[in-house]
This record gives structure tokens, sequence and C-alpha cells, in this order.
């Protein structure tokens, strides 16, 4: 059975969706991520190859693709997750050599201050309501040398997805991204010195609006705060499907844009 410990986190009700929408999708996430695999590995390129004696949280780790490399890389990786189901993937994937792993939530860790040399987070944080609370308490568990790495995504995402939506009905299908400017209003309110923010479009091609809509149901990304969640009509994809039509390029193919963030903080 799993090692993993499970610490209190606030029980807000869009935090339980969350955290149900991921545990459903954890046996399938893989299969359905590569574009998370794609950015895990820009990120992990923005730390030393070799790690060892340091100490990374991985905050939002999912079932453990990007702390299995940085425990390849010497680091000891505490994963955290708000998702039991997740961290029991992660686990299956890294074991306990210089792992450990706790179900918590990245707005209220459950760690001393000063304890990690880096923090590291890819494309978790965009879950939080207000980025600026992960990232104070991400600065107040960082050790005083300590950096966090984290990847996000920002207004823009999806955009093909909303606008074809748009056309069929007017509830909210498509999350809600941060802009840059919110990003950096939340920094200003944390202490980092130096930061660095790299902002990129990454497009991913599909053959149609349907296997993007499975990849993010198939990664548990389909919770969308504030909506009632429910079955969608065959006959209202076949719409959607239709409006999506629009963006198909000369190769046949369909873009999914995200327009991706990723951050270097020095504490
Ligand atoms: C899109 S997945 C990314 C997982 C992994 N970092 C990767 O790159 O494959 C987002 C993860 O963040 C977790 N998550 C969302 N909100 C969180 C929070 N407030 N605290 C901790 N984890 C959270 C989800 O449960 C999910 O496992």
């Amino acid at each position: 059975m799993v090692e993993v410990t499970s610490h209190e986190f606030s029980v807000q009700s869009d935090k339980v969706a969350i955290a149900q929408a991921f545990s459903k999708a954890a046996a399938r996430y893989d299969q359905h991520a590569a574009f998370q695999r794609d950015v895990g590995l820009r990120l992990l390129d923005k730390l030393p190859e070799q790690l060892n004696g340091w100490r990374i949280l991985d905050l939002g780790c999912g079932t453990g693709y990007c702390s299995q490399i940085l425990q390849s890389r010497g680091a000891t990786v505490v994963c955290v997750d708000l998702s039991l189901a997740m961290l029991q993937q992660a686990y299956q994937r890294c074991g306990t050599a210089r792992m450990a792993y706790l179900q918590a939530d990245g707005e209220v860790l459950p760690f001393a201050s000063s304890v990690f040399d880096v923090v590291f987070s890819s494309l978790a944080l965009q879950w939080c309501e207000n980025l600026a609370t992960p990232l104070q308490e991400i600065y107040r568990v960082l050790k005083p040398t300590g950096r966090v790495c984290l990847s996000t995504l920002l207004e823009g995402s999806l955009v093909e997805l909303q606008q074809s939506w748009l056309k069929v009905d007017s509830y909210q299908h498509v999350n809600r991204f941060t802009s840059l400017n919110q990003i950096k209003i939340a920094l200003a309110q944390a202490d980092y010195q130096q930061i660095h923010l790299d902002l990129s479009a990454i497009t991913v091609w599909y053959e149609s609006a349907v296997s993007l809509m499975r990849d993010l149901k198939g990664i548990g990304a389909n919770h969308v705060p504030g909506r009632a969640q429910g079955l969608t009509r065959r006959h209202t994809l076949a719409q959607v499907e239709q409006a999506y039509q629009l963006f198909r390029n000369h190769q046949g193919l369909l873009p999914a844009t995200y327009q991706v963030c990723l951050g270097v903080l020095h504490r």
C-alpha cells in the first residue's frame, strides 16, 4: 500500500472538486499528458543537471513524471498534491528512495519555514484562486538561498476552444487563465529578489476538437470552477467540433494554443 501522508487541507468546495477531477483522471493521466511532459522538461532545464544533496518540493506533482527526473539527478524530493490518487501514481513511479509523499494544498503548506532548496511546480499553480497565496507560502518554505521554478498558463490559452464554445452557448466551458499583469501583481506581494519570466506560445495539434477535449478530461483538467459539471450531449459536442473547423490548417490539423509562463524566482 502506498505510504502517503494526508494533511488536512482547506475544504473549499472548488478544491475538493479539483482534487476529485484529478483523482478520477490519475490512472490514465500519462496517456494524455504529452503537453504537460513537454512543459515539465522545459522547466527542468532551468535547474542544474546534478542535484545531489538538494531538497526539492514538487508542488502539484501529479503522477510524478518530473519528480522522478529530479530524483534521478540526485535530489531528495517531497511530492505534494491535492489528489491522493495522483500521489499514489507518483509513488508507483518513483518508490521510496529519497522520496516522500504528502497530500496537501499548495496554499497552506504543512512545512516549517526555510526547509527547501527548490520548490518545483509545473502546471499546478493555475488551479489556485489567487497566485499570491501559494507564492507567499513557497517563499516561506524556501531556504534563504532557495529558488522556485514554476510553470503556469496565461490568458489566451485554449483560445480556439473557448471561441468555438462561444458559438454554441454562453456558459463558461474553458478555465479562465491568469493575465501576465495578475502574475506581476502576485509577485509584488511576495518578496522574491530575482525574477525571470519566459513566455512562449506552445501549439499542440489535433485531428479533432473532441480529441483535445478528451486530453483535457484525461488529465483531469475538466473542472471549470463555478460551473455545474454534467454530461455534454453528443449534439452539443458536434456543434463545437464544427465551430473548431475554422482553425483547421493546411495539413488538416486543429491547433490548441497554450500561453505558457516559465518562472524562476530567487528568494
Ligand atoms: C496538470 S497537473 C500537473 C501535474 C504535474 N506537475 C505534471 O506536470 O505532470 C496539476 C496537478 O496539480 C494538482 N493541484 C491542483 N491544485 C493544487 C493545490 N492547490 N495544491 C496542490 N496540488 C494541486 C492537481 O491535483 C494535479 O495533480
